[in-house]
């Protein structure tokens, strides 16, 4: 960490004014600061990284490493320090990382994720028929968005879907910043301990999931993965899995309500979809501040001079709003056609769900709409309860009426 003291005024996370838009103090950073320090709420200072190949440079450079146990290692929510201690494979270096993460490639290629599409569109034609059957306002987070991801990662890992509101709202403690250290401690033990009974319930009824498959092959001592390894891969897994996914649903449908020309566009022409997930990523960029790293030796960027052992932030959603790679990034466009935004990251440790992710939202948005073309919010939208201050941005409720 940086010794000198940076100004009050750049502390950090910045706010977002608008929801479904960056904090506006990206662009003047971009323009004028595009490596600036910034104070972190948990203490000690980090750099701020806006620009698109800045942000790709500290993604994909061995000179930034992402080891959760260096010391001096950024974290923006309480609590946090103590996942670092042992942290997932998200949280290490190759060749440590490539270890893990090849027990898991297999899983989520495109070609096994295709296989998917007909139960995941099962399970979200299920969720809809269920919320049609309610009567309006209902909450679209809680009666579609949670769901529908929850399920397919508990099918796809062999998590019962029974116990959802716990390892829920322990992702949620874990990942939303409005917990205390201590909160945010207890929900950890709470996932890890969960996981650890399901690892031994796998043990002695092996299904057909994710988990069991890694039980009996990558466990010790047929396999090489220790018990807490293989815990701690799961837990990553089962909350990425869901809440990620959740967050773009509801955001995503809100952006297209509030954009109708760009949803008029989508419903005549379903061939747009794909472009309009591609698009929906880059414009909200939920996990701008996924992507923390810290400097392995003395190093520059973007003329500024870094020093080992001093923490970065490579922002995401001001790399996907450089209007420098998407002119006029504000706009909303789903014939836009990008591919190389930044908002499952970059680089080695880039999204393992990607695959995953997107035809989830392919389905879940595009089913939504088909089905209940009348969809509204109850609510004026910046009036919405959002997830700010929080290491994913998104919503905590989205009242509906149709
Ligand atoms: C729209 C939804 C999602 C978004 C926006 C998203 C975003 C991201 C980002 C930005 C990273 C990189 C973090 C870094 O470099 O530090 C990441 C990594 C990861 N994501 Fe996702 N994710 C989503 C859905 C999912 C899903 C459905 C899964 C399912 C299992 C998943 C599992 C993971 C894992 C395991 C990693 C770590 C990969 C590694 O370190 O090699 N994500 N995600």
């Amino acid at each position: 960490m940086s010794q000198t003291t940076p100004p009050d005024s750049r502390s950090f996370p910045l706010r977002r004014q608008c929801p479904l838009a960056p904090p506006p103090e990206y662009d003047r950073l971009r323009a004028q600061e595009p490596v600036s320090e910034v104070r972190l709420p948990t203490g000690g200072t980090a750099w701020l990284v806006t620009r698109y190949e800045d942000v790709r440079t500290v993604l994909s450079s061995p000179a930034f490493s992402a080891d959760g146990t260096r010391p001096g290692f950024p974290t923006l929510l309480p609590g946090h320090e103590q996942i670092l201690r042992r942290p997932p494979f998200i949280r290490m270096d190759p060749p440590q990382h490539s270890f893990y993460r090849r027990m898991l490639t297999q899983e989520f290629t495109l070609k096994r994720v295709r296989t998917m599409r007909p139960g995941i569109q099962t399970t979200v034609d299920r969720l809809l028929d269920d919320l049609l059957a309610r009567t309006p306002p209902v909450d679209l987070v809680e009666a579609f968005a949670l769901p529908a991801p929850s399920l397919v990662i508990c099918q796809l890992l062999g998590v019962p879907y029974d116990d959802h509101e716990s390892f829920q709202s322990r992702s949620k403690a874990v990942l939303s910043g409005a917990s205390t250290a201590e909160q945010s401690a207890t929900a950890l033990g709470g996932l890890r301990a969960y996981m650890d009974g399901l690892i031994t319930r796998k043990q002695r009824e092996p299904g057909d999931d994710l988990l069991s498959k890694l039980v009996s092959e990558q466990l010790e001592p047929a396999g090489e993965l220790r018990r807490d390894e293989l815990l701690m891969m799961c837990v990553m897994l089962l909350s990425a899995g869901h809440e990620t996914t959740a967050n773009m649903i509801s955001l995503g449908a809100v952006a297209l309500l509030e954009h109708p020309d760009q949803l008029a566009a989508l419903r005549s022409d379903r061939g747009l979809l794909p472009g309009a997930v591609e698009e929906l990523l880059r414009h909200l960029s939920i996990a701008d501040l996924v992507t923390t790293r810290i400097a392995a030796e003395d190093t520059e960027l973007g003329g500024t001079a870094i020093r080992a052992g001093e923490g970065v932030i490579a922002l995401l959603a001001a790399a996907n709003w450089d209007p420098g790679v998407f002119p006029e990034p504000e706009r909303l466009d789903v014939h836009r056609g990008n591919r190389h935004h930044v908002g499952f990251g970059y680089g080695v440790h880039q999204c393992l769900g990607q695959n995953l992710a997107r035809l989830e939202l392919e389905i879940a948005l595009s089913t939504l709409f088909a089905r209940i073309p009348t969809l509204r919010v109850t609510v004026p939208v910046d009036e919405l309860p959002y997830k700010h201050g929080g290491l994913l941005f998104g919503l905590h409720e989205l009242p509906v009426s149709w």
